[in-house]
């Protein structure tokens, strides 16, 4: 495993960000396929503004552009990828224009394949608050599903239950959790069921699992990482150092022993973003 102590061994690393562990599917299946031959990755858990499902546009970018602009005092990214789908219908945009030399890439949901393959013409959609009440994701159904009936649930209590360990949690409980949305959506004569937030993707097994037969479950990963792959086709590496990830938490708490265990199971190193020590020549 990768051992880091120092922003110094981040040359050109791709940054992915979340308010907590709902990126890592992400990061997880982008790393597979591309850390063959090196390369970096800084996976942002920013444990200190989670939820963010129930702040405000406006909250959510400011949070975002600020935490951006920290690590830019440190690192010089090939990439970033906003692996929530509540920071990129609210903040996506805003980074784009005050960052505009970096390589954005954001998460939505699933709706355009779900819309696509819905027989029935009733299409579930799940995500926090925020993202399912958000215009973008009105205009995505318009779009691809204008004669489909969209039925939108928040699931504010899935994503607490994740955040705080659930991926980890006996089947039983798991399916406690999501089996009451999956009944709503099949009382209401869905389909197909769009997956709209990352932290999700972590009951995956157990969503495909309840759903069946009648629901197919839709998420965004692989277009995501599909979108990353070819951003970085056009952004070729500038990076000779090192090739490793590392998790980084932001806020003051001690890092607890459930994300130490995660980031042994992605394979990561595990700091606190504050805590990541700054070498002497940046300061020259
Ligand atoms: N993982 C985030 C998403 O995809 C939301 C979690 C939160 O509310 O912070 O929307």
């Amino acid at each position: 495993m990768f051992h880091t102590d120092s922003w110094d061994d981040f040359d050109n690393p791709i940054l992915f960000f979340d308010s907590g562990i709902g990126g890592l599917p992400y990061f997880r299946r982008f790393w597979e396929r591309n850390s063959v031959g090196g390369g970096s990755a800084l996976y942002i858990a920013d444990r200190e503004h989670f939820p963010y499902g129930h702040k405000t546009r406006e909250e959510i970018a400011a949070i975002l552009t600020r935490l951006a602009a920290e690590l830019l005092k440190h690192v010089e990214p090939r990439a970033a990828v906003l692996a929530c789908n509540t920071a990129s219908v609210s903040a996506l945009d805003v980074l784009r224009e005050t960052f505009p030399s970096i390589h954005w890439v954001g998460t939505v949901p699933a709706i355009k394949p779900a819309a696509l393959a819905s027989k029935t013409r009733c299409v579930g959609v799940l995500g926090t608050d925020r993202t399912i009440e958000d215009p973008y994701i009105m205009e995505l159904a318009k779009k691809y599903g204008s004669d489909a009936k969209i039925v939108a649930l928040a699931a504010s209590d899935i994503v607490r239950f994740v955040e705080e360990g659930g991926e980890r949690a006996p089947e039983a409980e798991k399916e406690r959790v999501a089996l009451p949305y999956i009944q709503r959506l099949r009382a209401a004569g869905a389909d197909t069921l769009a997956l709209g937030c990352t932290h999700f993707l972590l009951l995956l097994d157990v969503f495909r699992r309840l759903a069946a037969p009648d629901i197919v479950v839709f998420d965004s990963v692989e277009g995501v990482v599909h979108r990353i792959e070819e951003v970085l086709e056009a952004a070729p590496s500038r990076g000779q150092k090192t090739s490793g990830a590392v998790l980084l938490l932001t806020g003051s708490a001690p890092i607890e022993p459930l994300w130490r265990i995660r980031a042994r199971a992605f394979g990561m190193d595990i700091h606190r973003l504050d805590s990541l020590h700054v070498p002497e020549e940046a300061f020259e």
